[in-house]
């Protein structure tokens, strides 16, 4: 069994940038060609030998509650119908060994108060925590990279990418020293900051594992960028007494928080779908795009 068990899934906030689609729906059920962006997440982490999934949620967020439950009249129905592959399709949503927590962040206080939330259901153990607006897609899943970096390196493990000079402001940045070619031993971790003072252009992509010690830095750190409770502050609390290590990892990542980045998701995935894969690409072809 893996060491990591336990994974963290914030889910609370509002999804404003996909307004008017996320005004009766959570962010997180848009779908990607035909799966749901929490489910892309979850099977990550399933993938990584995790098993039990901690949402936290907030109001408005019943759809994914339901999205992993069992779907009684729809499941009798496809069964009756003897229709068995879809069946099949629901049922693995939620494989038995999979265990689904769900626990509510009672105000929008940022990331770290997210996490921070799920205290209690992590019991003291190492953990991931996967932001599913970002979708990482690798010949081996990112998740599962960083539970092989975390028990060799027994830090916490950050999941970084390259990004533009002019984009540091979106992103978590760390600097440090690198061990090789993919990992950094961490020295410095700031919230979105300008180009000009950016420590580097490593930015986080919403994957981490984490020492539980973090709690504690986050419940210590005063209030950061946009007035919210950090992680990364929290993460930054940790470095003076723990080893953090930056991870860059094998794959790519689409910021599904975007408009940009979800279409180039949808048509990315599309394309290699193993339904509609062949029909789109020559249905790209045939719109001959100047
Ligand atoms: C969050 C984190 C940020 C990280 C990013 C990855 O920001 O605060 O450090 O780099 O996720 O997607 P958000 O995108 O929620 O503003």
């Amino acid at each position: 069994m893996s060491i990591i068990t336990k994974a963290i899934f914030p889910v609370a906030g509002l999804g404003t940038r996909f307004l008017p689609a996320t005004k009766a729906q959570p962010k997180e059920m848009l779908p990607v060609v035909d799966k749901p962006l929490i489910q892309y997440a979850v099977e990550e982490a399933y993938n990584a030998g995790i098993r039990e999934m901690i949402f936290v949620t907030g109001r408005h967020k019943r759809p994914i509650e339901d999205h992993f439950d069992t779907a009684f009249e729809l499941e009798y129905e496809l069964e009756q119908a003897g229709k068995n592959e879809l069946l099949q399709l629901v049922q693995s949503i939620k494989p038995a060994d999979m265990e689904c927590v769900f626990v509510r962040q009672p105000k929008s206080l940022g990331l770290g108060h997210a996490v921070l939330c799920g205290e209690r259901l992590v019991r003291g153990e190492p953990f991931a925590v996967l932001l599913a607006d970002d979708l990482m897609v690798g010949e081996q899943p990112i998740l599962k990279q960083m539970v092989e970096q975390f028990e060799q390196l027994q830090g916490s493990v950050l999941a970084v990418q390259e990004v533009p000079a002019e984009q540091t402001k979106r992103y978590g940045i760390v600097a440090g020293t690198m061990v090789n070619d993919r990992i950094m031993d961490v020295t410095r971790i700031v919230e979105k900051p300008a180009p000009e003072v950016a420590p580097s252009r490593l930015g986080v992509a919403g994957r981490y594992i984490l020492t539980p010690a973090v709690f504690e830095q986050i419940r210590l750190q005063p209030r950061g960028v946009g007035n919210e409770i950090q992680l990364t502050d929290g993460i930054a609390g940790l470095l003076a007494s723990e080893k953090v290590y930056a991870y860059r990892y094998e794959g790519k990542r689409y910021d599904c928080g975007s408009k940009e980045g979800f279409l180039e998701a949808n048509v990315e995935l599309a394309l290699t779908h193993p339904q509609v894969g062949a029909w789109f690409r020559d249905y790209l072809k045939r719109l001959k795009l100047d």
